[in-house]
């Protein structure tokens, strides 16, 4: 994986953007030596970064890339937000450089919600892969607290009446069902607030467990561990821009 600089940028501001340090203590640490850019010790901070530039400092390779796309597991517990003054958030589940980059979720899992959370520094992506006319499918695997039977299914395809809306026909797979509890996998192309929890308590269940499963093209990578994080593959962006990029995905 190429660890160079993705973007032509002043090196003072591409070393705070890592959050090596604060702006003085970059310019400390440039005056004494630390840094290198392509070999070379580079001591002033107006000097420029291009692209494809390798950068040390202390001798270490620095991972020098501002644009990120990242599959989290989500686990429960942990807020779908950038910063909360009391409880944890995804973002403190990545290096601080990720959140110095911009890095931002894509949409909002429940606090109780697990599994794929994408986040990207593309705000642009990130816009289009929520944009309601792109009907971007996300499909998760629900548990609910009661049996589900053919009618659930068929009322789910028929778009489900909500308090203040109609939900977008849905694909309502039952997994296993017993009079105590069912297990189904749900494929929704909206992502209303609370919407799968929503839908199941239409039809009178109450969701126990939620994960998402997928988003678009991108799966919920089964090695990663609850917590656990890696960047996109190129194919996986490819995947994705593709995705997006028709005008209205179906
Ligand atoms: N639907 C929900 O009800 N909660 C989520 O976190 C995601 C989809």
């Amino acid at each position: 994986m190429p660890m160079c600089a993705d973007a032509a940028m002043r090196l003072d501001r591409l070393l705070t953007t890592l959050a090596v340090g604060s702006r003085s203590q970059v310019k400390t640490m440039l005056r004494a030596g630390r840094v290198t850019v392509n070999g070379q010790v580079v001591r002033s901070a107006d000097a420029h970064v291009q692209p494809g530039d390798r950068l040390t400092l202390d001798q270490q390779p620095l991972d020098a890339r501002t644009t990120r796309h990242v599959l989290l597991n989500k686990p429960c517990g942990v807020l779908t937000a950038a910063r909360d003054s009391k409880q944890p958030t995804v973002l403190d589940l990545l290096p601080p450089a990720y959140r110095a980059c911009g890095c931002m979720p894509v949409g909002r899992l429940d606090k109780d919600t697990s599994g794929l959370l994408l986040l990207t520094t593309d705000g642009e992506l990130a816009h289009r892969l929520l944009s309601p006319k792109r009907h971007v499918w996300k499909c998760y695997e629900a548990t609910v607290d009661g049996p589900l039977n053919a009618q659930d299914t068929a009322a789910f395809a028929a778009g489900l009446e909500l308090s203040d809306f109609t939900a977008l026909p849905a694909e309502l797979e039952i997994l296993r069902s017993s009079p105590q509890e069912a297990v189904a996998q749900v494929r929704v192309r909206e992502g209303k607030f609370h919407q799968v929890r929503r839908m199941f308590a239409a039809r009178g269940r109450t969701v126990t467990a939620l994960r998402r499963l997928s988003l678009g093209p991108l799966t919920l990578d089964a090695s990663l561990q609850p917590g656990e994080y890696r960047e996109l593959t190129a194919q996986e962006l490819t995947e994705l821009l593709a995705a997006v990029s028709k005008e209205d995905a179906e």
